[in-house]
């Protein structure tokens, strides 16, 4: 059951229009003969179109780093799906963790955005993981169970299949400590049990699950070497064409 392993840059608020120009050229000859791994850039909004057309007949995607659940209206400050697919962006991240401690994302939104995501044809990387207060107290399972099941609930089986997960603990992003890669995969494994539940063991076995949280090209190769772990989403080490370019390419 391959799946295809997907390596996702989020640049979080970082990059300015002429910083993102700069990196992408950079980039593009440092990731093109990737031909194993989806290579995603998730960037502020400021820089999709930049992104997308100097992307454009490379192998690099283009994801936003959020969206609204709703279509249009009196929602100031978020951005709809249209306006994002207008662009040409192809995923989105959902859920951010940074999302749910500074900006009152729950369960719920999360859902909410997953399925205007998906009926409006966006490919949504959704994320879910433990703080460290929760990882202490041993009730990773039961919190992540709770975000996938609650996070999750309702998508169809075609609809869960374009829906990756991003396995992200709080405690290891943007800290430099990263999880080992046995506490990595036994929380993703444990992650497509849930997924198993909800739906089969066979749609199960083919949602692909990343992990991240200062992964980086020291611990890449690692990390993807867990049966389990289908890839990465990249805060800091996305930032430097030969950071991400290196985690990018960890099979070679
Ligand atoms: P990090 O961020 O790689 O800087 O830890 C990962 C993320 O937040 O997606």
């Amino acid at each position: 059951m391959a799946r295809k392993p997907i390596i996702a840059g989020n640049w979080k608020m970082n990059m300015t229009n002429e910083q993102a120009k700069v990196l992408i050229e950079g980039l593009k000859p440092l990731v093109k003969d990737a031909k194993k791994t989806e290579v995603v850039i998730c960037v502020p909004y400021t820089d999709i179109a930049t992104a997308v057309s100097l992307c454009a007949g490379s192998n690099i995607k283009v994801g936003a780093e959020n969206v609204a659940w709703a279509e249009k209206g009196a929602f100031t400050g978020e951005i709809s799906a249209d306006m994002l697919l207008e662009l040409g962006t192809e995923y989105v991240i959902i859920g951010h963790s940074e999302r749910r401690q500074y900006f009152g994302e729950t369960d719920s939104s999360v859902n909410a955005r997953l399925k205007t995501a998906v009926a409006k044809g966006l490919k949504p990387i959704v994320c879910v993981g433990e703080t460290l207060e929760q990882r202490e107290k041993n009730r990773t399972k039961s919190v992540i169970r709770k975000q996938v099941t609650l996070g999750l609930a309702d998508l169809s089986e075609e609809d869960i299949l374009n829906t990756v997960i991003a396995y992200e603990p709080v405690w290891a992003i943007g800290t430099g400590k990263t999880a080992t890669s046995e506490q990595a995969e036994e929380t993703i494994k444990f992650i497509r049990g849930v997924i198993a539940k909800m739906y089969t063991r066979k749609i199960a076995n083919k949602v692909r699950i990343q992990y991240g949280g200062s992964m980086n090209p020291k611990n890449v190769k690692e990390l993807m070497a867990m049966p389990n772990i289908d890839g990465g989403l990249i805060g800091g080490a996305s930032l430097k064409a030969e950071d991400f370019s290196l985690v990018v390419n960890f099979d070679k």
